[in-house]
């Protein structure tokens, strides 16, 4: 089908840290560390997307009805001149919903893979005939500018996923105050924020039957040896996920199964049996802590969704 909206790419995409010198830092810090950017390799999406259609992994499918069930309503408290800006241009299927349910004048999204998110770009251009697609390549997690065309448009921001769970709750206030800026006074925002709950139930999420979580987690040490020349043999590590109740969080570590040396980049790393290397934490947050957490960051309650099994929190925020 042929398209009438506008279409135009802006490039804000950072100059890259050195990989190897980022994986050093991390690997010789006291607590060794793997930055969860480098699960993403091309085996690590196939594996991320499978994970979200796990029995265990409560969280996609939740949020999905959510929106089925929610998206009428929500749309009613919307003006009709939107800009829907997109952080993180994941998965397709969700910001579909999203477009077909709020019919936006504009949708913005945001993401530092430029292949990846200039090929869903063009896909959704093509698909909503009226759409204005300005996709803009840019780490969110600082200040960027939005395409000039949708000045005069209300923003309204969408982050799914509790991906705001993977911030650290101090860096989570400081998107949100990025988010709040964007979306200037009187814009929205719409979130996916994962529950507190019993503990067997998350870390199951974590940690499922199958192993396709493990497989996600280990395939990090797979994309190091291609991308840097290193030798983790993957057999020695093995996946774990455990909840701090205290912190509210789940924390993804590998751990060292032997005392091994590992080449990395041509230095020499040692790990010892029974050492953890850090890898992604997931935070949870009860609706009314994370209510207060935007409130922290100039946003005030709109709507809050949850299902009925008080598992999932979606929570519609003006700026205020
Ligand atoms: N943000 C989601 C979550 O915290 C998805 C996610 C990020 C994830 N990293 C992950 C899921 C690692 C499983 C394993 O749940």
């Amino acid at each position: 089908m042929s398209s009438n909206g506008d279409y135009s790419f802006h490039d804000f995409k950072p100059g890259r840290e050195d990989m190897a010198a980022e994986v050093l830092r991390g690997i010789t810090g006291v607590q060794k560390y793997i930055s969860p950017k480098f699960f993403y390799d091309e085996k690590g999406s196939v594996l991320f997307e499978q994970i979200t259609t796990l029995p265990e992994y409560y969280l996609t499918r939740t949020e999905m009805a959510l929106f089925d069930a929610k998206l009428p309503e929500i749309s009613s408290f919307l003006p009709a001149d939107l800009c829907v800006i997109e952080y993180g241009s994941g998965s397709s299927l969700k910001i579909r919903k999203l477009l077909q349910g709020l019919t936006p004048q504009a949708y913005v999204p945001v993401d530092i893979s430029d292949e990846h998110l200039q090929q869903n770009a063009r896909l959704l251009h093509a698909d909503f005939s009226d759409l204005n697609v300005y996709p803009v390549c840019a780490d969110f997690t600082h200040q960027f500018q939005l395409p000039e065309a949708v000045q005069p448009l209300q923003k309204f921001a969408f982050f799914p996923g509790s991906s705001i769970g993977n911030f650290e709750p101090e860096a989570a206030r400081g998107f949100l105050i990025n988010v709040r800026e964007a979306v200037e006074y009187g814009g929205f925002l719409l979130i996916g924020v994962d529950r507190k709950k019993a503990r067997q139930v998350l870390e199951a999420a974590y940690d499922d039957a199958s192993g396709i979580t493990a497989a996600f987690n280990l395939n990090v040490l797979s994309h190091l040896n291609t991308e840097l020349n290193s030798n983790f043999d993957l057999n020695g590590f093995e996946h774990v996920a455990s909840y701090d109740a205290d912190a509210g969080c789940i924390c993804m570590f590998l751990r060292s199964l032997v005392d091994q040396d590992v080449q990395i980049a041509g230095e020499k790393v040692s790990f010892s049996a029974g050492e953890h290397i850090h890898t992604e934490n997931s935070y949870k947050y009860h609706p009314q802590e994370f209510i207060d957490l935007a409130a922290s960051a100039g946003f005030e309650e709109v709507a809050r969704y949850t299902d009925v099994d008080d598992q999932f929190g979606l929570y519609l925020l003006r700026g205020r």
